[in-house]
């Protein structure tokens, strides 16, 4: 199975600085064999220029957020349809800097993932435990409880797709990532619950870790088996370190079919 290496640029490059990321991204991975599958996150505004860009190319482009209705009087919102018609497969959804400045509910999530699923994109779904939650033993079980509120019920649709990247918050943007044993270890219940507990199909499931990858750290996460790829915020932003990232990626996935 492939390795997923996904960029979150967040708020940080204007359009301008966005289409030079990604052309640095195309070019940085040209004549490469054994790639794993890359998508980029770049802002709304810069998404349609950016698709061109990528347009025929080995990289995916993916939203950072969607609204749950698909037309209608929801101002400032961004719908599936938009992301569609700018070259969107994948959409971020429930990431925690939205939770934590905008209010995104589990509930708000939940309909996010409908949302996407229905204009069959797929859905990167962001859970983690806070840090409270972790110094009192309770990571797990918040990590569950949330998947549980967004996830726990849902008709898988035939032929979705769904990613859910495992995010703790402590280890967002503070450059301390988790261990990549203990991201591992996460990831077999993420799996399990998704698999036994929801019903979702093994083969459609993926689950990422995110939380100050870095290129010298990048390998050492996706070489666990369990991780089947990295969310990537401040380092997908320099251009060496992403490159470094899909190289990780590429290394593990040559070591596994010499
Ligand atoms: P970080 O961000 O890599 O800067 O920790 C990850 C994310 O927010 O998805």
């Amino acid at each position: 199975m492939s390795k997923l290496v996904l960029g979150n640029w967040k708020m940080h490059p204007g359009i301008r600085e966005s289409l030079a990321l990604a052309r640095g991204v195309l070019l940085g991975i040209r004549g490469k064999e054994a790639l794993p599958e890359i998508v980029l996150f770049p802002p709304f505004l810069a998404l349609p220029e950016v698709h061109k860009l990528l347009a025929r190319s080995r990289v995916g482009l993916g939203a950072q957020d969607l609204f749950w209705e698909e037309v209608g009087a929801f101002t400032g919102e961004v719908s599936s349809r938009i992301l569609l018609e700018v070259g969107c497969r994948h959409v971020l959804v429930g990431h925690s800097e939205r939770r934590e400045h905008l209010g995104e509910t589990d509930a708000m999530v939940r309909r996010k993932v409908e949302a996407a699923w229905r204009a069959k994109l797929v859905p990167v779904v962001c859970v983690g435990e806070s840090a409270t939650e972790r110094e009192s033993g309770g990571a797990e079980a918040a990590v569950e409880a949330r998947l549980r509120a967004v996830l726990g019920g849902l008709a898988f649709p035939p032929s979705a797709r769904l990613v859910v990247a495992y995010e703790p918050l402590w280890a967002v943007g503070s450059g301390t990532p988790a261990l990549p044993e203990q991201a591992a270890e996460r990831h077999a219940l993420i799996r399990t619950l998704l698999v036994r507990d929801f019903g979702f199909p093994v083969a459609a499931v993926r689950v990422a870790y995110g939380g100050s990858v870095m290129g010298e750290n990048a390998y050492a996460f996706l070489r666990e088996p369990e991780v089947d790829g990295v969310l990537v915020g401040g380092a997908s932003l320099k251009l060496a370190q992403f490159l470094e990232i899909i190289q990780a990626a590429s290394d593990v996935l040559g070591s596994r079919n010499p």
